[in-house]
Order: C-alpha cells, then structure tokens, then sequence
C-alpha cells in the first residue's frame, strides 16, 4: 500500500534526479554499515558514475567494483581535496567515525578522526568546494541527565563518552558553519542501526545485528547488555530513506545545521529475543554485561522525532515485528 507521502517523495525524487544527473557525490566511508548501503542505494538511484564511493581501505567486492572508489583517509585534507577536485563533487556524505565502544578504547583517536574529518568537509564546503554536506549524528549526544523516555529535541546534552562528546561538538561546529558561512549542511541523530548486508562495528547497539547471526548460526546468544536495557532503533532500509530523504528535501522548514532526532522503534535484549523466539523457538539468550552497559545506561530508551516529522515528512516504515521478520529472511539466504 502507498503511504501518504508517496507521490510527493516520488515527484520531489523526479525533480533532484534530474538536477542530479550532472552533479556528482562522495561518500566518505562507504565500506561501513551505513556506508554501504548508502552508496548502493545512491548508485541504483543516479546511476553508478555520479557516486564516488571511499574508504580507508577495500571493501566488499561489488562496492568496489560497482562504480568508481577511491582508497581515502577523511582526515587527510590535501587528499580529500585532490579527489573532490578530481570527480568535480557536489555533495559529500560523511559516514567514516569511530563508534562508541572502540571510541572508548582510544579516545585521542577517536576524536581526531570524528573531528578532523567534519573540519576538513566543513572548510572545504566553506571555499565552495562542494555544495552541500551531510553528517551523521548520534542518539549519544544525550548523557545520564537526560530525560530516558521520549527524549526530546532539544534537552540536557550532557554526554558521558567520548563518541558522544565528539558527535555533540559536531552538531555545534555544523550549526557554526551554517550560520556564519551558510554552508547546507544536513544531519540526524541515528538511533542503532540494524543490517544484514553488513555488520556494524565498535557500537554500543551491536548486539541488535550480532544477535541474528548467533541466533542462525548457534541457537544461542550472549548478551553484553542487560535484558532490560532499552535503546532506541531502526531498521536500516529506513535509515537511508530518512538520509536520502533529508538530503534531497527541498521544505523550507527544514534546519539545515539541525542534527535531527529520528525514531522508529524502541526495544532491550530481551524484547528482541522474545520476537526472536516467535520465529526461532529454540533460540536462548543468556545476559554477561560488559563495559558497554555503562555506555547504554547513559542513553535515552527511546527519542522524539515530531521536528523530523513536521520539518521534512519523516516517517519510519519499520517496526520490531517486521524488522525481525526481514532480518531472519535475509540472513537466512546468505
Ligand atoms: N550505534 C552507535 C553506537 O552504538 C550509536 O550511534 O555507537
């Protein structure tokens, strides 16, 4: 059935298709989980020559070999440039980060890499190098005095881990730019995110993916949060609507330099392995908290996405149920 923004998305679609048919875009980590499936959803969308898909090194073969891919490292400027000059890009996806967990491990790391990388395309969209920016944030912005439940746009954002501190100044230094350079930069704070083309990597919601692959492979699954840690999450093929959606919209209500909060569904491990065990009753999950425990406490359980909602149309197809169904389809024929 069509959903009542359908036509819209369609023409709207229509309209940036042609713009877009000479302009061309760089996706910067483009062998990461969202990264991948950004940039074939990119290629399929404006044929594979205007993407430019990079990493700091290779990925899955066709990614690679499915349009044109640069070996790049986000933090090397005078590199960034020369393929930016080089392709004649137009729009850059920032998608290469340290995520929380790792982010932990090597904080100075983590910073340089999360930081350098948006100055770098922030400066170069600054010289008019590209024209328009997007920069993925994070439902860690929000830290333990944060409201849990339903947590606003705009509340404490006090974050606990470093991952969070960097996506937090990220917001700050894209809202700068906006405003005082009138870059068109655009963002979401991404709830966890759930694939099976690729797994994700150094997360805090990793458990989310990890635990349909064990439950395939083992029957079994050991979790490294708590049973009733709920965090907020989406199904992937949602998230790079809600990306190419938000790049591509043209409503005047939409905050360029807003990171926007996004929301699709809320769950724990142990919600997720009940609906789990309605298509694998067999499946066990045993509960072993690690260190990530403390980084998922800090987080809120679910987030409200009414601004994304009235600013550009934004609206989840996917809830638990049909994530899980999709999910043990998909990993099931691989
Ligand atoms: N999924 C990310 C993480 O767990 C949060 O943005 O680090």
């Amino acid at each position: 059935m069509k959903d009542k923004h359908f036509n819209k998305r369609v023409s709207l679609s229509l309209l940036n298709l042609n713009k877009k048919m000479s302009q061309k875009t760089l996706i910067l980590g483009a062998c990461g989980q969202i990264g991948t499936e950004l940039t074939l959803a990119l290629r399929a969308l404006y044929g594979e020559e205007q993407i430019v898909a990079s990493d700091i090194r290779k990925g899955e073969e066709d990614l690679v070999a499915g349009g044109p891919f640069e070996i790049l490292d986000a933090t090397n400027l005078h590199a960034l440039e020369e393929v930016i000059m080089h392709y004649e890009i137009d729009t850059v996806y920032l998608m290469a980060a340290m995520l929380s967990a790792t982010a932990e491990k090597f904080p100075m790391k983590a910073w340089d890499l999360n930081m350098n990388s948006l100055f770098n395309v922030l400066n170069l969209a600054k010289e008019k190098k590209i024209n328009r920016v997007f920069w993925p944030s994070s439902i860690a912005v929000f830290g333990p005095n944060t409201a849990k439940e339903n947590t606003p746009q705009h509340s404490i954002m006090e974050p606990s881990t470093v991952y969070g501190m960097s996506k937090l100044a990220g917001e700050g230094w894209c809202q700068y730019y906006h405003k005082q350079y009138g870059l068109d930069v655009r963002s979401i704070r991404y709830p966890g995110l759930i694939s099976w083309k690729t797994q994700p990597g150094g997360g805090t919601t990793d458990y989310a993916v990890d635990i349909f692959h064990k439950a395939l492979s083992e029957g079994e699954y050991q979790s490294f949060l708590k049973a009733e840690t709920a965090l907020p999450m989406m199904y992937m093929e949602d998230a790079i609507r809600a990306t190419i959606e938000i790049m591509e919209s043209a409503s005047h209500a939409l905050k360029k330099g807003q990171a926007y909060n996004l929301s699709a569904m809320s769950f724990s491990p142990e919600k997720l392995a009940l609906e789990i065990q309605s298509h694998i009753p067999e499946f066990k999950i045993s509960y072993a908290p690690d260190f990530r425990q403390n980084i998922a406490d800090s987080w809120p359980s679910s987030v409200n996405d009414t601004e994304a909602q009235k600013d550009w149309d934004w609206a989840p197809k996917f809830n638990l149920e049909l994530m899980v169904k999709e999910m043990l389809a998909h990993l099931k024929n691989e």
